[in-house]
């Protein structure tokens, strides 16, 4: 009997509100009722990851009520599949309200981030969000903590989710991009980090950084293309990640689509995209 490898879910850009919440472009796709089709597509599909990893923009610029509901949903979802759901901050989130409505503790802004070990895997979650901004970065505390989390190695190695991602997408403006990913590509080059899940460009996108899997997905709430050279769409599209841990040797991502029409949204010049991702 041969073993199973080590699989985890990555999916990104929920953008869910509160029903009823939803508006504008918003209104026409059912956000939290794309991510239940996700999971119950990988369900009846037979993955059984050790976790879900969501990676930010989990609302779009929701209250304390938006993220219990988001919490609602999440909980479900985690029934359903039988694993933990792990997230992360986007630029579209709120600290304070995710803090209240979400996790269910007092107001703040501090900066979210995490470990988890899963059968020698770890998964580290790191907030790039900046509050009032839709660029991210690493701040000094969260790239010292993490500095100190990889002295010691995972047996497995280690995921890094994030939301803002390191690699750019040719005819996408460069402002998308963690700022500071020359400090954080110092920090993760040479160390157990197997893989780097970021979200934000709702578009797949797979490369190398410093020699590590990088990874921006696509997302659940729409696709975003470049339409012709001076425009971008975004279309009606979901899609999650697959990803499987060979240990000692990397990781491999499969990215599956829930068939939908693919209409186009919207359509407006790439000059206006950093407010919209
Ligand atoms: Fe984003
Ligand atoms: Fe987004």
């Amino acid at each position: 009997m041969t073993q199973e490898n080590l699989k985890f879910i990555h999916l990104t850009d929920t953008h869910m509100n509160a029903a009823g919440k939803q508006d504008g472009l918003f209104s026409k796709v059912h956000m939290a009722d794309n991510v239940r089709k996700v999971f119950k597509h990988a369900k009846e599909s037979g993955v059984k990851p050790a976790f879900v990893l969501i990676t930010g923009d989990l609302s779009h610029e929701g209250d304390s009520a938006d993220y219990a509901y988001i919490r609602t949903v999440l909980d479900e979802c985690s029934e359903l599949i039988g694993a933990p759901v792990h997230v992360v901050l986007g630029n579209h989130d709120h600290r304070g309200p995710f803090r209240e409505g979400y996790l269910m503790e007092s107001s703040s802004e501090e900066p979210y981030f995490y470990s988890f070990m899963y059968d020698g895997l770890r998964l580290i979650g790191l907030n790039t969000q900046i509050p009032g901004s839709h660029s991210g970065e690493l701040d000094e505390r969260q790239l010292g903590w993490l500095e100190a989390q990889l002295k010691e190695p995972a047996p497995q190695g280690t995921i890094v989710g994030i939301h803002h991602p390191v690699l750019a997408i040719e005819g996408m403006p460069g402002d998308h991009l963690l700022k500071n990913r020359g400090r954080f590509g110092d920090l993760i080059a040479g160390t157990d980090v197997i893989g780097v899940m970021a979200g934000h460009v709702h578009s797949n996108n797979v490369g190398t950084f410093r020699g590590i899997c990088a990874v921006a997905a696509s997302g659940t709430a729409f696709a975003g293309e470049l339409a012709d050279q001076d425009n971008y769409a975004m279309i009606n599209a979901i899609s999650y990640n697959v990803v499987s841990v060979n240990a000692g040797e990397g990781i491999t991502v499969r990215t599956v689509e829930i068939p939908t029409a693919r209409e186009e949204l919207v359509r407006f010049p790439i000059s206006l995209l950093a407010a919209q991702h």
